[in-house]
C-alpha cells in the first residue's frame, strides 16, 4: 500500500513546522525519516495518520485521501506514537484486547491476533504483567504489538528505539526489518546509524523541509566533492607526489595522511575518474602505486552538512 504525500504543510502560529513536503513510499519499503529534534517528523507522522489536519497539501494511503476518508484509511495504518503513551495500570493482554477492539478486529479473530502479536513481539514472558511494571524495551514491544494488532499494511513508527539500551535497539530494529518486508513502513529517528542499519531509503528533514532523499548509498554519493580516495605511492618524494596529485584533474585537495608520508587522501567529485589519473601519473613518473581505494564519504558528514543551519 503506497503512501503519497504532496505539498504537505502545517503551521503552528507563525511557525511553519512542515513546509510543503512531497514524497512517496512504496509497499515493502522501509523509509527512515531522519532529522534533528524539532525538524517536523512527528508532525508529519500525525498528519499521515489522520490525527492532525494539515494546512495545505494532500496525503493518500493506498489511493485514498486521508483528509476525505480518515476512518477507512486509519484501518490500514498502525501507529506507534512518540513516547509511546500506554495505560500503566492495564495488564499487557488486557491492553492488547482493548486495542484490538478499538482497531476493529473481528471478535472471532481477536484471540488469534493477540497470540500472534505476543509471539512476534516477544512478549510471552511479560504478558501477564501490568504495563507500568515493564522495562522500557518491553513497553516498546507492547507499543509495536498495539500498532500491528489489526494487521495494517502501513506502519508509522515515531522514534521506536528512543530510550532503549543497545541490545534492545538491535532487537527492535530486527523486528522492524522483519515485519517491514510485507508492509510499508515509515519510522523516524534523530539518530543516524539507526536508519543506516534498518532502512532501504532515507529521507532527511530539516526545519520542515526535505533536504535529502535516497538510499544510504546515494546519500553518500550526494556528498559532492567530499568523496575520498586513499592512495599509497612509494619511491617518490612526499612533497613532489603531493604536489603532482593536487593538480590532477578532478582533485580538489591532496593531503598527506598523518603519520604516513607515502599515503595521501584525495578529495574529489568523481573518484573513479581520478583513480585512472592517479594510475597514469604513477606510470609516467615511475612511482609504485601500492594502494588505491575509495573511502566513500560518511553519511555522518552528509547529515551534518544538511542539517547544521
Ligand atoms: N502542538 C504544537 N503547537 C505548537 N508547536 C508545535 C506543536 N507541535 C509541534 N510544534 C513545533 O513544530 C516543530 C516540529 O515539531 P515535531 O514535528 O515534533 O519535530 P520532531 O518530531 O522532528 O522533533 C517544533 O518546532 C515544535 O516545537
Ligand atoms: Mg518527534
Amino acid at each position: 500500500m503506497d503512501i503519497r504525500i504532496d505539498q504537505l504543510t502545517k503551521r503552528f502560529g507563525p511557525q511553519t513546522a512542515v513546509d510543503a513536503i512531497t514524497f512517496t513510499v512504496r509497499t515493502g519499503e522501509v523509509l527512515g525519516f531522519l532529522g534533528p529534534n524539532g525538524a517536523g517528523k512527528s508532525t508529519t507522522m500525525k498528519m499521515i495518520c489522520g490525527l492532525l489536519a494539515p494546512d495545505r497539501g494532500t496525503i493518500e494511503v493506498g489511493g485514498r485521501s486521508v483528509l476525505d476518508d480518515p476512518g477507512s484509511v486509519r484501518r490500514h495504518i498502525g501507529y506507534l506514537p512518540e513516547n509511546n503513551p500506554l495505560y500503566e495500570d492495564m495488564p499487557v493482554l488486557d491492553f492488547l484486547r482493548f486495542t484490538a477492539k478499538v482497531q476493529g478486529v473481528d471478535r472471532g479473530r481477536t484471540d488469534e491476533r493477540i497470540r500472534e502479536m505476543v509471539d512476534v513481539c516477544g512478549l510471552d514472558p511479560e504478558k501477564h504483567k501490568r504495563i507500568g511494571e515493564l522495562s522500557k524495551g518491553y513497553r516498546q514491544r507492547v507499543g509495536l504489538a498495539q500498532a500491528m494488532v489489526h494487521d495494517p499494511e502501513v506502519l508509522i513508527l515515531d522514534e521506536p528505539t528512543s530510550g532503549l539500551d543497545p541490545n534492545q535497539i538491535v532487537e527492535i530494529r530486527e523486528l522492524i526489518k522483519e515485519v517491514g518486508r510485507a508492509k510499508t513502513v515509515i519510522f523516524s529517528t534523530h539518530i543516524l546509524p539507526e536508519v543506516e542499519a534498518t532502512c532501504d531509503r532515507i529521507l532527511i528533514i530539516n526545519k520542515g523541509r526535505i533536504v535529502a532523499d535516497g538510499s544510504p548509498e546515494q546519500l553518500r554519493q550526494q556528498a559532492q566533492g567530499k568523496a575520498l580516495l586513499r592512495v599509497r605511492i612509494e619511491d617518490g618524494a612526499s612533497d613532489a607526489v603531493q604536489k603532482a596529485l593536487g593538480v590532477l584533474p578532478g582533485v580538489t585537495l591532496a593531503d598527506v595522511v598523518v603519520g604516513a608520508q607515502d599515503r595521501f587522501d584525495l578529495q574529489c567529485e568523481a573518484p573513479d575518474g581520478v583513480a585512472r589519473e592517479v594510475f597514469r601519473l604513477c606510470v609516467d613518473r615511475g612511482w609504485t602505486l601500492t594502494e588505491l581505494r575509495s573511502m566513500g564519504s560518511s553519511l555522518e558528514d552528509v547529515f551534518r552538512d544538511l542539517t547544521l543551519n
